[in-house]
């Protein structure tokens, strides 16, 4: 009994001054390192407060328990001692300006993607392209001649202010082009029919805007010039366009309209598909919408060109390709595409 009891105050101081010294092994540690060391020599499978713990069986019932207790409770506590330090190791190196936590997941770089218009711009030119025309380029700041007097309006002529005109303060009175078509002219100069062509690009109208306008459009002139050229074939490509632009059948409709530079002239709608026909604001309630002017090449433009309009025939359209992007994506502002608001664009 003297023995047992002996055995007993033993185990008990051991884990007295073993509580001291491992308090002290940790607060010193200054590392993770260092910590799992003291770890292992108090707590790990051969420690010491295990050594103590398995020892108890050597002591009697009565005592065991209490030493047990004890036993336990400084392992509880040097535990919560060592994730204590830890974790004040963990926020220190956080606050180390280069601190790289490797395990976290990688930050996804923002990719961007295409404008609509752009994408509708290239989906333009690749049909085109399909049906053998050429793609080309001209101008944003143009001259009267082109702009206007060579497509057959001449300068008093009211259908002038049919275009809302940028003059620039330029000699020659130079000015943004209000259309496309500037360029029927100049291509015919240079090449010789048959031809087929489209010209994409910006114009520029002095106008307000509403859903349906803007001063900034993007257009796609197109011309084909050859012996036998007729309406139905022009309404033929017209139709092929629509149906691998939209990926489906869509209906439009070929009206009689006035521009100076053809004749007969027609305006080309189609049914609204943001409201697929039962009207809303982007077709003015209406449920179609003018998406083209065109027409057959009047023959003073043929001559303005250099080319003998009794021998040449042609058809000429110019496409506002704004318009083809808000049935394409149903969006019912103009404004939107070029708002640069990238809650709007991000959904494309
Ligand atoms: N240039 C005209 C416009 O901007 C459209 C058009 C092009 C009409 C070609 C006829 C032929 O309104």
């Amino acid at each position: 009994m003297q023995l047992n009891n002996k055995r007993m105050e033993q185990l008990k101081s051991d884990l007295k001054s073993l509580k001291v010294e491992a308090k002290l092994e940790i607060e010193k540690a200054e590392d993770l390192a260092k910590l799992n060391q003291v770890f292992k020599k108090y707590l790990g499978k051969e420690g010491e407060i295990t050594r103590v713990l398995r020892s108890l069986g050597s002591i009697p019932k009565q005592n065991r328990m209490k030493v047990g207790r004890e036993a336990n409770e400084l392992k509880n506590f040097l535990e919560k001692k060592i994730e204590e330090k830890k974790s004040s190791f963990v926020k220190t190196m956080e606050n180390r300006k280069d601190w790289l936590d490797v395990t976290l997941p990688g930050k996804k770089p923002v990719l961007g993607h295409l404008h609509p218009l752009t994408q509708v711009r290239k989906k333009t030119e690749e049909i085109f392209q399909m049906m053998g025309f050429s793609v080309v380029e001209g101008p944003e700041i143009e001259n009267e001649w082109y702009n206007f007097d060579a497509l057959n309006i001449p300068k008093d002529h009211p259908a002038r202010d049919l275009w809302d005109t940028f003059y620039l303060k330029l000699k020659d009175r130079q000015l943004l082009r209000t259309h496309t078509s500037p360029n029927q002219v100049r291509y015919m100069e240079k090449h010789q029919p048959p031809l087929r062509m489209i010209v994409p690009g910006n114009v520029f109208r002095h106008e307000a805007t509403d859903f349906r306008h803007e001063f900034q459009l993007f257009q796609v002139e197109g011309l084909m010039v050859d012996k036998d050229i007729s309406v139905p074939n022009f309404k033929a490509i017209i139709g092929e366009f629509f149906r691998r632009f939209f990926e489906k059948e869509v209906q439009f409709r070929l009206r009689p309209d006035f521009f100076p530079f053809t004749e007969p002239s027609f305006d080309i709608s189609m049914t609204c598909l943001v409201c697929k026909g039962r009207g809303c604001s982007a077709c003015k309630k209406t449920g179609w919408l003018e998406v083209a002017g065109a027409g057959m090449v009047h023959p003073n433009v043929f001559k303005n060109s250099g080319l003998d309009p009794k021998e040449w025939k042609g058809w000429a359209f110019g496409f506002g390709l704004d318009r083809l992007a808000m049935m394409k994506y149903k969006i019912n502002d103009i404004r939107l595409l070029r708002s640069g608001d990238l809650r709007f664009l991000q959904q494309f």
